[in-house]
């Protein structure tokens, strides 16, 4: 889909190659924007709503700084279950009606799979998926592929290996829709059995010949990973913290992981982190996990003056 067709942002099956890279290439703009540290007004006089009704630190608050250095505005609610009318008994549909009319996009995080995709059957303005439950995260997916590319120099041929929770994590079922549009990629999929991806994702790579393996020890992907994605244990999707807790803490990377990684691989996570990722990772190279959280704002620029401009 062209960038002139986009209306809505639910799904990164919306996206393809030519589109990503269009965004990359604002995003990169966006980046000089934001370090000349002046002032724009590419999106002077439009307001962003920001509904959220499950938390959020960087896709929110990213979102919300990305609106302001473009010059345009904020209105938002951080937990809108509880401080909005949802509180009240009032529907989605019937909230995105009413905030329609008082922003010019909306974006959405939500509980529930499918709530971004409802909520644009409503919407006269832009919806922009910010997670819909175990569903999907496109957003983050953008930027994950984008730090793939600044860090690697490229995303052909790299094999990526997911550790983590993959039944539950909308970031990577957004991200492995993305995977058939670059040639020669390799997945690796290490989870306990109870975490494994959902088998629509298997047959998406089948589909587009994407060779992937499934592992269970996570030394088995270690040595060939060029970007590991480590990923926590959703824990507000189990249905009780009993069966969290048995699959709590099943991996962490620590500084012996370091040593049977390649010299040159990145280790992504969309965070927070949970005890995944060892404080003594940080201060190796390969962590960009941070340098991929600030990438977000970049691509959150370039995605609303896609949108809104
Ligand atoms: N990556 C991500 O979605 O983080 P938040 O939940 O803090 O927005």
């Amino acid at each position: 889909m062209s960038t002139k067709q986009l209306r809505h942002i639910i799904s990164t099956s919306q996206f393809d190659r030519a589109t990503l890279e269009k965004l990359f290439a604002s995003a990169q703009k966006m980046e000089k924007l934001h370090k000349a540290r002046k002032p724009s007004k590419i999106l002077a006089g439009k307001v962003m709503a920001a509904i959220f009704y499950e938390p959020s630190t960087r896709t929110r608050l990213s979102f919300e700084s990305a609106i302001l250095k473009l010059g345009g505005q904020v209105i938002s609610t951080e937990n809108a279950a509880q401080f909005s009318s949802a509180a009240k008994g009032e529907t989605l549909e019937d909230t995105i009606r009413i905030v329609h009319s008082y922003a010019d996009v909306i974006v959405l995080r939500h509980y529930e799979k499918g709530a971004a995709e409802i909520a644009s059957q409503y919407s006269n303005v832009p919806i922009i998926n910010a997670g819909d439950g175990p569903g999907e995260h496109p957003t983050q997916s953008m930027l994950d592929l984008y730090t793939f590319q600044k860090e690697k120099g490229k995303i052909d041929g790299l094999t990526f290996a997911f550790l983590g929770d993959s039944l539950y994590s909308r970031t990577n079922h957004s991200l492995i829709r993305l995977l058939p549009y670059y040639k020669n990629v390799k997945v690796m999929l290490c989870s306990p059995k109870e975490l494994e991806l959902p088998q629509p994702y298997y047959d998406l790579m089948k589909k587009h010949k994407i060779p992937y393996s499934v592992h269970r020890n996570v030394d088995e992907i270690l040595p060939k990973a060029d970007v590991l994605i480590v990923t926590r244990v959703q824990k507000e999707r189990f249905p009780s913290e009993q069966e969290y807790k048995k699959m709590q803490g099943t991996y962490r990377i620590d500084a012996s992981s370091l040593k049977k990684m390649k010299k040159d691989a990145i280790i992504t996570h969309v965070m927070p982190r949970v005890g995944e990722i060892a404080p003594e990772v940080d201060s190796d190279p390969r962590a960009a996990y941070f340098r991929q959280a600030q990438n977000g704002l970049y691509i959150r620029m370039a995605l609303l003056e896609m949108l809104l401009k």
